[in-house]
């Protein structure tokens, strides 16, 4: 265990599941931590589990990201306490009903947590990084952001822009100082499921990995450099042709002329 003071993280959804996890992997490389979730009896029951197992200093703040007053609180450490110099943006939940079967409210409450509370909090740490010169953020994604057929299209939609915002993170402060991290975890075995609305036990066991196996896979990817982590995905060389198709194309994307295959005859 690594007993040098490494900075401050700050994991949302850290109270179960794939945070509880990231807290106790940083908590282990020397980071003092700030838990948040809702769930105040929780969070400090992994609060207290990480300070006995690793010596680090562990807080924990109980906040609904979902409502404006919260959110606020959490931007404010952001912003003001200097000593933070990683975000995990894990907080998030997901649904399995179809699109249009969903209710619109809970669509509506999805997008407040997993775009924009996970946007606010990005907005409130990344001009300290920079000025700072130094700082991570990690966004826990999706695979649905590349397959937004697979699970709640609201769901997918969410996550794709968790994927879109780090690309344009990394474009935008990749030179300052600033680590940014997209991780795409499959199906991974926590409470999300039944959050979603269907227990990961109903899921085929050959797709379903363990949390602390994805965290463990993530964190490799991180220290590989990725920007883009995809745990479950066996040939890496399938984002990699997908990244380049996306790149090569992006040169082609704006022109004076429509293509010509939009010219209707005179
Ligand atoms: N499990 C999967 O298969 C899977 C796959 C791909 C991506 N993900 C993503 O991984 C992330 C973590 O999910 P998980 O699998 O670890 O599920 P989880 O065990 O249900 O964890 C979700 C965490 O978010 C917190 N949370 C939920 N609503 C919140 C709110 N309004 N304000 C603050 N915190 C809130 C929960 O704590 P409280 O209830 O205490 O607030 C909990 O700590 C999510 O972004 C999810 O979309 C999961």
């Amino acid at each position: 265990m690594d007993t040098t003071t490494r900075g401050k993280a700050l994991i949302t959804g850290a109270s179960s599941g794939i945070g509880a996890i990231y807290a106790d992997r940083l908590a282990r490389r020397g980071h003092d931590l700030i838990l948040v979730a809702r769930n105040e009896q929780r969070l400090s029951e992994v609060a207290q589990r990480i300070r006995a197992t690793t010596g680090r200093s562990v807080s924990v703040v109980a906040a609904d990201l979902g409502k404006p007053a919260d959110l606020a609180r959490v931007e404010s450490i952001l912003r003001e306490d200097t000593q933070i110099d990683t975000l995990v943006n894990n907080a998030g939940f997901g649904a399995v009903v179809p699109l249009l079967e969903a209710d619109v409210e809970r669509m509506e409450e999805m997008i407040g947590l997993n775009v924009t509370a996970l946007t606010r909090l990005v907005y409130a740490a990344a001009p300290g990084f920079a000025q700072r010169g130094q700082g991570t953020i990690i966004n826990i994604a999706s695979i649905v952001a590349i397959e937004p057929e697979l699970l709640n299209g609201v769901y997918g939609a969410t996550k794709a822009y968790v994927l879109a915002l780090t690309h344009s993170l990394q474009h935008e402060l990749g030179d300052k100082g600033i680590r940014v991290q997209a991780v795409l975890p499959g199906a991974t075995a926590t409470e999300f499921w039944d959050v979603a609305g269907m227990g990961h036990e109903n899921l085929p066991a050959e797709w379903v990995m363990r949390a602390d196996d994805m965290v463990d896979a993530a964190l490799a990817g991180f220290d590989m450099g990725e920007v883009v982590t995809i745990p479950p995905l066996q040939d890496g060389s399938e984002w990699t042709a997908y990244e380049s198709a996306r790149k090569a194309m992006s040169g082609h994307l704006t022109h004076a002329a429509p293509a010509a295959r939009y010219l209707q005859p005179a």
